[in-house]
C-alpha cells in the first residue's frame, strides 16, 4: 500500500478579548501576582464571553484562519478532529457545531476528543495516520478549552492556572515534495493517575445533584504536586524517544513548543532534556494554561511573527488529565 506523507499547511488561533490580569485574580481569591509569577509564570489569562465564546464559538475563528492560511476553502476539509475537555454539549459533539459554523456542506466527519491538554496532540497523530493510509486528504485538528467553565473560582491553588482559548491547524496530504511531513509521534496515558486532575461529577457516573453543586464538585480538582512531576517526566521521556529513535540530534531541532501549563514545568523538562530554553515557545505568560488549545495557539503565534519558519523542525510535547501525555516531531 502507498503511504502518504501528511504535513501543518495551516494554522490559526483565538483568544477572547477579556484580559483577567493576576491584580483581577487576587480581588477573587486569596493569592497575589508576586505568588502566580514565581510559581507559574503566569501574569495573565483571557477569559471567554458565554454567548459567543463557547468551545465551538472560539474554534470557528481559529478555524477560519486556518483553513485560509492552507490556501483551502471549508468544504475541503474531509474531517474535523475537535479535542476539547468540557465540550459544548456532552452530546452531539462539538466537531459538528463547528462544522455548521464554518458552513461545511461536504457532510465530512466530525469528531472529538478528549485528551484533555494533550488532545490536540492526540488528535496530529490520529489525523496524520487517515492522510498517510489515504483516507483523507485534510484533516482539521483543533484544540479549543473554555477553562473557565470548569475553574473552582473559589480553589486558588488551580483556579490561577488556566484560561480560555483555541489553536487550529490544518493537516493535509503533502504533494509538493518539500520534505515536510509528520516525522514521528508517541502518545501515553497512565490511568492509575486519572484521579490526581478530574472533575468529579457532572458525567454519566456520578449526576449533577444539589450536593454536587453545594459542594462545588462540578469543578476541576487536582493534585498539583503529582502532576508537576508526572508532567515533567513523561514529556522529556517522550522528546528523548521520538529524538533517538529518529536519528536526530536536540541540535537539529529549531523550536520546541511545549504544553503552555507553567513555566516551570517547561523550565524542568528542557532541563531534563538539556534544551536551550532560548529555543523554547513560551506564551504562558500571557494566556496562562488553555489545555489542548496552548501547542497550536503558540505554534500560529510563533509562525506569524516569525520565528518559526517553514522547513524547520519542530518538537512538540504535552500532558494533562488522564493522565495523558505525547510528543511529535514535525518537520514544518
Ligand atoms: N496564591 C498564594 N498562595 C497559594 C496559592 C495561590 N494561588 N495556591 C497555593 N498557595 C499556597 C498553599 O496554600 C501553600 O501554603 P502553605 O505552605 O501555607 O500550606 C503554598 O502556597 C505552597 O503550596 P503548594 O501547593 O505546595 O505549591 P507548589 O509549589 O506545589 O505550586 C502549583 C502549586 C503551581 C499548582 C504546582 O504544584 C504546579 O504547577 N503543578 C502543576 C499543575 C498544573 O500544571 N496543572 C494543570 C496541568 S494539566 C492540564 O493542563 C489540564
Amino acid at each position: 500500500m502507498e503511504l502518504f506523507k501528511s504535513k501543518i499547511t495551516g494554522t490559526g488561533k483565538y483568544h477572547p478579548t477579556k484580559v483577567m490580569t493576576n491584580e483581577d485574580m487576587s480581588k477573587i481569591v486569596d493569592t497575589n501576582d508576586e505568588w502566580i509569577v514565581q510559581r507559574t509564570g503566569i501574569k495573565e489569562r483571557r477569559i471567554a464571553d458565554v454567548e459567543t465564546e463557547y468551545p465551538s464559538g472560539m474554534a470557528e475563528f481559529a478555524s477560519r484562519d486556518a483553513i485560509k492560511n492552507a490556501g483551502l476553502t471549508p468544504d475541503d476539509i474531509d474531517m474535523i478532529i475537535f479535542s476539547v475537555t468540557l465540550p459544548d454539549y456532552l452530546f452531539p459533539n462539538t466537531a459538528g457545531q463547528l462544522q455548521e459554523k464554518l458552513g461545511i456542506t461536504n457532510q465530512c466527519a466530525c469528531m472529538d476528543i478528549n485528551a484533555a491538554c494533550t488532545g490536540w496532540v492526540y488528535g496530529l497523530q490520529v489525523a496524520d495516520s487517515l492522510i498517510k493510509t489515504g483516507t483523507y486528504k485534510n484533516v482539521l485538528v483543533v484544540g479549543t478549552e473554555m477553562t473557565s467553565s470548569f475553574n473552582n473560582w473559589e480553589d486558588r491553588a488551580s483556579c490561577i492556572l488556566f484560561g480560555d482559548g483555541s489553536g487550529a491547524t490544518v493537516l493535509s496530504r503533502n504533494e509538493d515534495g518539500d520534505g515536510c511531513e509528520i516525522i514521528d509521534s508517541i502518545l501515553s496515558c497512565d490511568g492509575t493517575k486519572s484521579q490526581s486532575l478530574i472533575l468529579k461529577k457532572g458525567g454519566a457516573k456520578s449526576p449533577i445533584s444539589h450536593e454536587v453543586l453545594d459542594k462545588k464538585e462540578q469543578f476541576v480538582s487536582m493534585d498539583g504536586q503529582v502532576v508537576f512531576k508526572n508532567a515533567v517526566k513523561t514529556m522529556s521521556r517522550h522528546c528523548a524517544t521520538l529524538l533517538e529513535r529518529n536519528n536526530i540530534s536536540k541540535e537539529e531541532v529549531d523550536w520546541f513548543i511545549p504544553h503552555q501549563a507553567n513555566l516551570r514545568i517547561i523550565e524542568t523538562t528542557a532541563k531534563l532534556l538539556d534544551y536551550p530554553m532560548e529555543k523554547v515557545i513560551v506564551n504562558v505568560d500571557k494566556y496562562a494554561n488553555t489545555s489542548s488549545a496552548s501547542i497550536p495557539a503558540a505554534l500560529h503565534e510563533a509562525f506569524v511573527d516569525g520565528r518559526v519558519k517553514r522547513g524547520q523542525t519542530l518538537l512538540f510535547a504535552a500532558f494533562g488529565a488522564g493522565l495523558t501525555s505525547g510528543a511529535v516531531l514535525i518537520k514544518f
